[in-house]
């Protein structure tokens, strides 16, 4: 590779830039156009995206849903403590009392419930104690942030437009369970993630945000998830945001 050397004088003789011009070579084509490829997929995308989170008040309330690790749970708490979204979580409901999210829950200082869905004999038994908790507590915004549950219409119509979901696909690809192996069955290149509004048909509600992850070759299930949900923690509280701007509007509206 063949290198050139820019140097200004000024006219006292002062050296006051230097710059390094490479010269197109072959070699050097392939450099750049190699560059070009590498730093291009290296930019997930996510749509639609504003420059900046969207700004609403009063803070919103939010009432959290969690089965699993809890980690958009978590990330949802740090966007409120860097003061990126206006919010405050009034309750995390678990259905699972050993899942992982109840340790952030004690961790950070949010306030939990254990409602264990084998307590109860039926969805809908567990869906109105659910229901009403979020009720007491005047919940305005439900973030289903890996809750492995199917949610009844009671809850989907009181929450209407207030019940949001995370999905580890580029909706409405891969639906239901175990997306991010479905989106690696079917040899897809690129995957990604989706909030979307709850509906009664599984994954299929109206999408607020989505990130496009691509695949690499020598991805497993593992390292696919991992950087899905480096994604999921990003578009999470952008699309609480945005939704609960719209809360925030519908409220003045109806004034
Ligand atoms: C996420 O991948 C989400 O898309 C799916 O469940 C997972 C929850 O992960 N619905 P975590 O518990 O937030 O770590």
């Amino acid at each position: 590779m063949s290198l050139y050397l820019d140097i200004v004088i000024s006219s006292k003789g002062n050296i006051f830039s230097v710059h390094n011009n490479y010269l197109m070579t072959q070699d050097n084509r392939e450099y750049m156009e190699d560059k070009l490829y590498n730093d291009l997929n290296e930019q997930y995308l996510i749509s639609p995206l504003d420059s900046e989170s969207p700004i609403f008040s009063p803070k919103i309330r939010l009432g959290i849903l969690a089965s699993g690790n809890g980690s958009n749970f978590e990330y949802i708490i740090k966007s409120i403590q860097s003061k990126q979204l206006n919010a405050e979580i009034s309750i995390l409901i678990v259905n699972n009392p050993n899942c992982l999210a109840i340790k952030k829950a004690i961790k950070y200082k949010i306030p939990y419930v254990i409602i264990n869905h084998r307590d109860f004999n039926s969805r809908l038994k567990h869906d109105i104690l659910v229901m009403k908790k979020l009720d007491e507590l005047s919940v305005e915004l439900v973030v289903m942030a890996g809750w492995m549950r199917i949610v009844g219409e009671e809850i989907i119509n009181r929450f209407k437009k207030r019940l949001i979901n995370i999905h580890p696909s580029l909706l409405p690809s891969f639906k239901g369970v175990d997306a991010i192996q479905q989106a690696i069955d079917k040899r897809v290149t690129i995957t990604g993630c989706t909030v979307h509004y709850v509906q009664k048909e599984v994954d299929s509600g109206s999408i607020i945000i989505q990130a496009a992850v691509p695949i690499k070759e020598q991805d497993s299930k593992e390292t696919l998830k991992k950087r899905i949900q480096t994604m999921e923690h990003k578009i999470l509280p952008l699309a609480i945001a945005k939704v609960a701007k719209d809360i925030r509007s519908n409220i003045k509206d109806k004034k």
